[in-house]
């Protein structure tokens, strides 16, 4: 069965009879009109039909936990949705933490990783109730087994581990493969393992996490991940006696930026992974242990859309045109960061015939803010409304200041209603941590 991750469009998207383009039942261009550009638009609709996606091709294990891995696009509101979704979330920072906590999220639903974690990060997820931390590396099982033993607590930990699993995706966002900056290398394991034993009585090791990588369209790599895993369960269970009943399989299903892509549907995914923990635990006589995993970008990447406002053009002579808009790197990183492609249409002439090459250039005082090369538009006339498709993941929560350029806006659409998520940021918050020394004044 197709899931929305397949699809370059949010589920509700249409051409209305205005000729623009509606997602979640709102006309975008009333969108731009009502918040301004450059602006985040989010198709709840899009949203929950993933997270049931999901639900769905997970039912038949039942030892099953979803996590969002809130790096993809965190925000109170999205908080909630996962909340009245069941799943947990994925937390990597003291601000997702501190986030999720102020927006009332049930905090033993949630998971810290990160492979330098601060102390007054540990701390804080201590504090705040996060459920288990995923130790990455050797200083911090010391820190956080110090942080534990001073608060007389005992925390849940998983052991992060590199399975040394490559897949084919951009460099920068693989993370399996063995020389990684994160987890434990599988020939330090016992190490780490021995250590939790006899000197940090401080902690629980419950489990392995993995995570191999980003925009990810193989099975295979799922299938392999499971079984790296259960032999190191299986040969700590021998060597040590020592039960691990949590796997934590990370996220990195793919989505569909451009018609080029073919990523796998979650039901394929689901299935590889049920198959593959159900042969394991059998052949090893491993009891069904817990099973989290934590997408992002294939959760929230389809259901966000960019919106942008064409200013100004140029036509090199006898070279390309240029058309700018009123964002760029600064609210997406992606192009110039992993010349990442994107579908585009202009909102209020989505059917117009394709006939023009143009560049979508970004705002910032940088040659490489690009944000599409080449591609083919209808002409695009000042004042139209640019849309960028699966902007949902990564974007938003990767953006800056660059240039002192404000944060955009985003709103969350459903049913014909919009409602703001994230307010435009103004001039005042932005200079709000500015400080000017004494003896300047
Ligand atoms: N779990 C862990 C431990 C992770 O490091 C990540 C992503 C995820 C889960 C979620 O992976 P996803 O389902 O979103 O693929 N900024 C890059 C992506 C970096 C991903 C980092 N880790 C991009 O824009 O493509």
């Amino acid at each position: 069965m197709e899931t929305a991750n397949q699809n370059i469009y949010p589920i509700t998207r249409k051409v209305n009879k205005n000729g623009n383009i509606e997602i979640g039942g709102c006309d975008l261009i009333e969108l731009a009109n009502k918040y301004s550009t450059p602006l985040y638009v989010y198709d709840e609709a899009t949203i929950r039909s993933i997270t049931k996606s999901y639900k769905d091709a997970f039912k038949s294990y039942p030892n099953i936990n979803m996590m969002f891995a809130a790096k993809a696009f965190m925000t109170k509101a999205i908080c909630k949705i996962m909340e009245e979704e069941g799943f947990g979330l994925d937390l990597c920072s003291g601000g997702e933490i501190y986030t999720a906590k102020s927006s009332g999220f049930d905090m033993s639903k949630t998971l810290f990783n990160g492979n330098n974690k601060s102390f007054d990060e540990l701390n804080l997820a201590i504090e705040s109730g996060v459920r288990t931390i995923s130790v990455d590396n050797f200083f911090e099982l010391a820190l956080l087994n110090n942080i534990a033993k001073s608060s007389n607590k005992t925390v849940r930990i998983l052991l992060r581990i590199t399975p040394g699993i490559e897949c084919h995706t951009h460099e920068y966002i693989q993370t399996g493969h063995l020389d990684s900056k994160f987890g434990f290398d599988l020939t330090q394991l016992d190490e780490a393992i021995e250590l939790i034993k006899d000197e940090y009585t401080n902690l629980n090791l419950v489990g392995l996490h993995a995570h191999i990588g980003s925009q990810i369209f193989e099975k295979k790599v799922y299938f392999d991940e499971v079984d790296v895993i259960f032999k190191e369960i299986k040969r700590i269970r021998d060597k040590y006696s020592i039960t691990l009943s949590e796997i934590n399989l990370g996220g990195g299903l793919g989505i569909k930026y451009t018609e080029s892509d073919k990523p796998i549907s979650i039901y394929e995914i689901a299935e590889t992974i049920i198959e593959s923990v159900e042969k394991h635990a059998k052949e090893y006589n491993i009891e069904s242990p817990l099973i989290f995993i934590e997408p992002g970008r294939s959760i929230v990447g389809t259901s966000g859309v960019t919106l942008y406002t064409a200013g100004s053009s140029k036509q090199v002579p006898k070279g390309r045109k240029y058309q700018a808009v009123d964002g760029g790197m600064s609210d997406n990183a992606r192009p110039s960061l992993y010349q990442a492609k994107y579908t585009v249409e202009i909102a209020n002439n989505p059917n117009g015939e394709a006939n023009e090459k143009v560049t979508i250039a970004g705002r910032h005082c940088e040659s490489g803010d690009i944000l599409a090369k080449d591609i083919m538009l209808p002409e695009i006339e000042e004042g139209d409304t640019i849309c960028f498709y699966t902007t949902g993941a990564y974007g938003y929560s990767m953006s800056s200041n660059y240039n002192r350029v404000l944060k955009p806006a985003a709103v969350l659409v459903n049913n014909g209603k919009s409602d703001i998520i994230i307010n435009r940021q103004t001039y005042e918050q932005l200079c709000e941590s500015d400080v000017i020394p004494d003896k300047f004044i």
